[in-house]
Parts: C-alpha cells; structure tokens; sequence
C-alpha cells in the first residue's frame, strides 16, 4: 500500500467537473485578474469571518508584509513573534526593516503566552500570534498584552480558516488577520494566493490601493504600491472552495480520531485537542520519540511523512544576523528535534489510517 502525504490529485479528481466549468467561465469572461471574482471572494470571506474589509492578494507573505507596512511599522522597530512557524512570518518582518524578537512556544507549538512580556521594550511595536497547524493561539491574553503596552496584533492565521477558539474566528481580537490560500491550505486556490481582513477603513483603503501599485485611476498614483493581485482564476475556485472547506476539515478530523484511537505507544504523542477549539486541520503534527528513524521506517513501508518544521526559526541561517544561538528557546528546539506528520488528507480511507498506525506501533515494539 503506497500512501502518499498530498492530496491534490485526488482533489481535482473530486472537483473536476465545477473546476473546469470555473475555468471556462473565467477564460471566457475575459477578466482575468482583479474582476468580480475578487470582489465576491472579499465580500464572502468578511462575512464569513465576520469583519468589516476584506482584500485579496498575492500570497499569505504579502499579507503579512502589508500588514505590517500598513500599521507603520518600520526600520528599528521590534515585532514579538514565535520561533516556531514558516519563515514567511520571521521574514515579512524583517523585509519591512524591523526585528523579529521570538518567542518560545507550548507544548501546542503556538507562542507561550506567559513568555510575551518579558520581550517588551520601548522598540516593540507589534505582536504577531501564528495559529500554527490551525490550532489558534490564546488571543484573549494577547489582546491583553497588547492593550495594556499599547501594541498593534496582526494575526498569522495562514493555516486558520476555519479555525475558533471559544467560539471566535481568527481576527476577532487584532487589528489585522492575514490567510494563505497557497495549494497546501486548507482553503486554497490553483497557485499563490492570500487575504486579510480588518474593522479599520483606513488599513482597508491604504492596502487596497497599495497591492495595486498605488492606483487610485489609471492615470494618477497616490504612493508607490506593489502587484499583489490574486488572479481571477483563484478567486474563483477559492470561492467554490470556501462552502466546502467545514466538510474538508470533518473529513481530516475523523482521520486524526482514527490516528489517536490505534496508535498506542508512549514514544509518539498527539498534540492534545482542546474542547472549547475547532482545528482548521490544515496540518497534522505530532511528537515523535528517535523521528528521523520513524520516518525512515515509514518510508520504507511506502508512506510519505513530512516534518513540519525540523529548525525553529531563531536556528535559521536567515536568523543569525539577529543574534540567537541554539539553547535560547528550549521548548522550540525540543520540539522542532521530534515534530513528524503523518498523512491525513480527506482522501485517505480508513484501512490506510489503520495500516500507517500499525507501522507506528510495530516500530516501537
Ligand atoms: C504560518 C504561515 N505564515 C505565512 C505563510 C505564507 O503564506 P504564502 O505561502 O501564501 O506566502 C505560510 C505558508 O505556508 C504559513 O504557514
């Protein structure tokens, strides 16, 4: 039995028919980037997550990087960030001139709440929370934080459609939330793609404009901009995508429930789900004892794993210029040395959930 990590395949199998009359109606339309696709998507995602303004874009890195630009945040300035998360987020931060300080994180893998306030400072200007692997951070401590240093929060919710916490979606408690609609998202398009949403008119316009070179008419640019345009073509099949995205996310789910139910050894440990949280499930990341063997059994046995991510950020090459070395952030690199995910695409049936869970416990007997 070969079983493979990536379902995107099997996805266009199952959608093929609604994809390719999108893409029909798309190409025929004769509008292919910034159309009334666009401007639907925004108007259905602010609904559904339940905030004023909505602006689609290029990827989730650009998201974040507008954000941040939109918020002012500038050369010299300090944003508080995990060390655990995809470098776009450490990235987006030092692009826009200003110093990404980490945080160590739980045993969750988002950012140790309790552990944000010691990196205050006069610099620090922002907080960027990642609801890493879906599982979304404690925003109600963040918010606190954030009000009582006078700090901006832009939500990294790139892997957190669908995601809640107490009953609230990403971007109930910051001034921004950024989303990746990249292939591997759990809401995601046919190529790079991203969004973010907020309450502030005054964010909404300057990045509206912004993504688009400034543009206010074809003939007059209010500042110098960048392209960030989603395309036409993704617009659309995001917004087919977005109904279906709750169903997806059940799918993952009973796929994880099977994992937790029939593997049974103390080497490989589920991070722990909590009651009052939905999971968008756009990763699925556990905690291995000797993982590089693991992996190495499985793939041998045909089953794609991946390792999401092996180097906390602060450990990055990219990093070094800012100063950290390795025994900075203990729970990170603890972590980051055993973090494996197994597959769990919606496709798989349950005999291949059972057949890799029964790898996993031979492998430790
Ligand atoms: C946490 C996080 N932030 C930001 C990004 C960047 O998104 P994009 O790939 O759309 O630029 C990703 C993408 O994987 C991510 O996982």
């Amino acid at each position: 039995m070969k079983i493979e990590f990536i379902d995107l395949k099997a996805r266009y199998i199952d959608e093929k028919e609604q994809l390719n009359k999108i893409f029909n109606e798309v190409l025929e339309s004769g509008q292919l980037i910034l159309s009334d696709k666009n401007t639907n998507l925004e108007k259905n995602l602010s609904e559904y997550l339940k905030k004023k303004y909505c602006v689609t874009l290029n990827s989730g890195t650009d998201a974040l990087m507008l954000s941040l630009w939109a918020l002012n945040i500038k050369k010299g300035d300090e944003v508080i960030t995990p060390t655990v998360s995809f470098i776009a987020t450490a990235a987006a931060i030092d692009h826009i001139g200003a110093k990404p300080v980490f945080v160590d994180v739980n045993e969750d893998l988002n950012i140790d709440v309790e552990k944000i306030e010691e990196k205050i400072n006069d610099k620090t200007k922002a907080i960027v929370p990642v609801h890493w692997t879906g599982k979304m951070c404690d925003m109600e401590k963040i918010k606190d934080i954030a009000q009582k240093y006078n700090l901006k929060i832009i939500e990294d919710a790139a892997q957190a459609i669908g995601s809640e916490l107490e009953n609230k979606k990403p971007g109930y408690y910051s001034d921004i939330a950024t989303f990746s609609t990249h292939p591997l998202k759990i809401l995601n398009g046919v190529g790079d793609g991203g969004f973010l949403i907020t309450n502030d008119k005054e964010i909404y316009e300057k990045i509206y404009k912004y993504r688009n070179h400034g543009v206010v008419t074809r003939d007059n640019y209010e500042f110098y901009g960048v392209n960030s345009r989603m395309d036409a073509l993704s617009a659309s099949i995001v917004h087919y995508r977005l109904d279906r995205t709750k169903t997806l996310i059940e799918k993952r789910k009973r796929n994880i429930d099977l994992y937790k139910s029939n593997i049974k050894t103390n080497n490989f440990k589920f991070i722990e789900h909590k009651k009052n949280e939905i999971e968008s499930h756009t990763m699925f990341v556990s905690i291995a004892e000797d993982r590089d063997g693991l992996q190495k059994y499985l793939s041998e046995n045909d089953v794609q794993s991946l390792v999401y991510y092996g180097t906390p950020l602060h450990l990055q090459n990219a990093s070094k210029k800012h100063g950290y070395k390795k025994g900075d952030f203990p729970n990170a690199e603890y972590l980051c040395d055993r973090v494996i995910s197994l597959p769990f695409h919606q496709y798989l049936e349950e005999d291949e959930i059972l057949f890799v869970s029964d790898l996993v416990n031979k492998y430790y007997k």
